[in-house]
């Protein structure tokens, strides 16, 4: 246990707990033995238990981790831009998946209004209940109803989608697979319960679609990662529903050759609690976020072995720059400090290299498009990928 981690109270201890008993149901039920991903995916969403399925604030600053929507609503604004592009090409609708506390729905609704392409529908397909009802209270509570009206909830995907598809840090927030790479052959890591706590414990890799993503690595003995086929099943579910449009993630992450280095010899699991990060998934599971960064080689080759067109890879930064950013932040005169400070102090936060600006990417896909996308007009990495 990581004894440099705030203490949670007594009653987020016993919420964990509850968490710690289904999961040790699931395990004993299993054979005691499950997948890390079957762990992560309990762990994040088991109904009314799971770290995004209750109840506790996750995003800001009183949270565990902050996203770029709610750094700045200059992240919002400017994707509208790319949005706005989109949406004038298809006169399509925009989904928005994984939508955390909907700020980023509100503020790019509010922004296609001021530019008059407001789309007819904003879907939201949200998996946690919890953040599902977050969303309908500060969406109803920002937005007029002419704009409120526009949006609805989805079950599930629609069977056909024509407009914009958007997501942030939504792929990084789907299960994973531990993968060791050993002498003996590729393992799949897994856990199990013993002396009274979780333990990781590994097994000979058998799940042929697994194996395959994993020869396809060819990484040395001890090295150990991840695989996401949830990631990439979700590209190619959406990949067969676009009629025309286009589908934009934006997320941590690389390139495959840059994300399987000897240099991440132990992977990218991270866990966020309280603003700190640190690599053990065993910590009271449900109070603590789980993430893996993003192969966006997977990603791209999915997309395009489904027929979408990759439209542009970048990073965030450039991604922001190419749509204007910069633009927007020079709305507000540098005379009027108390504005101008704050947002000048969020733009740095979405596009400082040593912040959100080269870490995180946006890989967008194309269906039936002749533009070129705003958003990567200037650095395109696509050749990277
Ligand atoms: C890290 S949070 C990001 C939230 C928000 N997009 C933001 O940037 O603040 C991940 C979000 O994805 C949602 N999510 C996870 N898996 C999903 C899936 N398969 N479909 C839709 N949403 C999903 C989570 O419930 C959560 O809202």
């Amino acid at each position: 246990m990581n004894t440099s981690l705030p203490i949670p109270d007594a009653e987020q201890l016993e919420h964990s707990g509850r968490l710690v008993q289904s999961l040790r149901d699931e395990v004993a039920a299993q054979g005691g033995w499950i997948s890390f991903a079957r762990y992560m995916e309990l762990a994040l969403y088991a109904p009314g238990l799971g770290y995004y399925s209750a109840g506790a604030k996750k995003f800001g600053a009183e949270g565990d981790f902050v996203t770029a929507p709610e750094i700045s609503p200059l992240f919002a604004r400017t994707l509208a831009r790319q949005a706005a592009q989109v949406l004038a090409a298809t006169g399509g609708d925009l989904l928005e998946l994984g939508a955390g506390t909907g700020r980023l729905a509100s503020q790019m609704l509010r922004e296609l209004q001021k530019m008059g392409v407001l789309p007819q529908r904003y879907g939201i397909l949200e998996v946690s209940a919890h953040l599902r009802s977050v969303q309908q209270e500060t969406l109803s509570a920002a937005l007029p109803p002419e704009l409120l009206s526009r949006i609805e909830w989805l079950e599930a995907l629609p069977d056909t989608f024509t407009g914009l598809v958007i997501g942030n840090e939504v792929l990084d927030a789907l299960p994973v697979h531990v993968l060791a790479w050993r002498e003996a052959g590729i393992f799949e890591r897994g856990v199990a319960w013993e002396g009274g706590r979780f333990v990781w414990q590994e097994r000979l890799l058998a799940d042929s679609h697994l194996l395959k993503m994993a020869r396809g690595l060819d990484m040395p003995p001890g090295y150990i990662s991840e695989i996401c086929p949830a990631a990439t099943g979700l590209i190619a579910s959406l990949a067969k529903i676009l009629r025309q449009g286009a589908l934009l993630f934006v997320d941590y992450g690389f390139p495959r050759r840059e994300y399987y280095h000897s240099q991440r010899a132990s992977g990218t699991l991270m866990c966020h609690y309280r603003q700190h990060v640190h690599d053990d998934p065993f910590f009271h599971p449900g109070l603590q976020d789980i993430t893996a960064h993003v192969d966006f080689t997977a990603v791209a080759e999915t997309g395009t072995a489904q027929g979408l067109q990759v439209l542009g890879y970048t990073t965030q930064a450039q991604f922001l720059i190419n749509c204007g950013i910069t633009d927007l932040l020079a709305e507000v005169s540098p005379t009027d400090m108390a504005a101008y400070l704050p947002l000048a102090s969020q733009a740095q936060k979405l596009l400082s290299p040593a912040e959100m600006g080269e870490l995180f990417k946006v890989i967008a896909f194309g269906k039936g498009l002749t533009m070129n996308a705003a958003g990567f007009t200037r650095g395109d990495k696509r050749h990277a990928l």
